[in-house]
């Protein structure tokens, strides 16, 4: 990574003082033996701290993950993400323990989006396919046609060419959509992810100054302040396979910067830089749901298989059919 990037502090949930009194080696260890005992896959998002991503055994994007959980035969799933992630994985395996690091890990824009004021959302638009984010509770799942990722929302949406759409709870993604399509007649919902909405197109024009040759790549969740100055625009997967395949060495890259781990690996020797949020003070562009996920509590939920997420089952089916819908589109 770059001397420019911004020093950016963990937020979120500390580890407990000193869980057990086992040192981080102790901890990964115990993990490892923990994973075996109990036929445990452990799966992580790309926002995870570096110590977590070193030990899962498959790091991807949220499609990558849904479909890591759907093929996998271990008898446990300890999930490190957030919460709708977790989620998304106990619908595709109703019959498998999920456990996650932290139960309170979750996600503003699923926050920002209560079933109950999406069905009355939905009432305004009959005859609409609903076309929903996979940034969701179960409950909106279930109240929607398909679910996307930000790998494949554009693919998704124009499959339903002919079709009236809404797309929800992302707005900057629906826009994004939109753009890409060439459709402006979907109604967005009006959520927004507090990292992505952080970033500071003068800032980071700031950097591109001081670093010319630098190419802007973002992820759609940013605010259109951001995506119209990026070269590419992707998913956390396609943002770090473009910066392995691009000939350009250095980046400016806006996304949760949990991306740069991986990102380094696959691009050695490129130069790195996070892009900065509007407040200079704040380490905004960590995501403080993903932060919470720590190797203490990681470690304690494959000992106790602890905390656990369920689906009640009405729920469960009814959201399976759309993220289904999503996977058959994506495969
Ligand atoms: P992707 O991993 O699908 O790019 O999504 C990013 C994100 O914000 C997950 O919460
Ligand atoms: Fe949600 Fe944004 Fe965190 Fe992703 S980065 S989990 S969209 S709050």
């Amino acid at each position: 990574m770059s001397d420019d990037s911004p020093r950016l502090p963990v937020v979120g949930t500390p580890a407990p003082a000193a869980p057990l009194d086992l040192t981080d080696d102790e901890l990964e260890d115990g993990i490892r033996r923990l994973k075996a005992e109990r036929n445990a896959v452990i799966l992580a998002h790309y926002y995870q701290e570096s110590e977590i991503q070193d030990l899962a055994d498959f790091v991807g994007d949220s499609l990558q993950l849904s479909q890591a959980a759907a093929r996998t035969d271990a008898d446990v799933i300890a999930f490190c993400g957030v919460h709708f992630m977790a989620e998304t994985a106990k619908i595709l395996n109703p019959h498998k323990v999920v456990v996650v690091p932290d139960l309170e890990a979750g996600c503003s824009l699923a926050d920002g989006c209560p079933a109950p004021a999406f069905a009355r959302w939905l009432e305004r638009y009959p005859g609409h396919t609903v076309v929903t984010y996979i940034n969701c509770s179960a409950e909106v799942k279930a109240l929607s046609d398909i679910i996307c990722t930000s790998s494949n929302a554009v693919k998704i949406v124009k499959a339903l060419a002919g079709e009236k759409v809404v797309f929800a709870p992302d707005r900057y993604l629906g826009a994004f959509v939109k753009k890409e399509t060439g459709r402006d007649d979907i109604p967005l919902w009006p959520g927004t992810c507090i990292v992505h909405e952080s970033f500071s197109e003068r800032r980071l024009l700031e950097l591109k100054v001081r670093h010319p040759d630098a190419e802007i790549i973002a992820h759609p969740e940013c605010h259109e302040g951001i995506l119209r100055h990026a070269a590419h625009v992707a998913s956390t997967s396609g943002l770090i396979k473009y910066a392995r395949e691009s000939p350009t060495q250095t980046f400016i890259v806006a996304t949760e910067a949990g991306i740069l781990h991986k990102m380094q690996a696959e691009a050695p020797g490129k130069t790195l830089i996070a892009a900065p949020p509007d407040d200079e003070s704040c380490a905004c562009n960590l995501c403080p749901h993903m932060r919470r996920n720590t190797l203490a509590k990681l470690y304690l939920c494959l000992r106790d298989l602890q905390p656990q997420v369920d689906v009640p089952e009405p729920i469960r089916v009814k959201a399976l059919a759309p993220i289904q819908r999503m996977l058959e589109l994506s495969a």
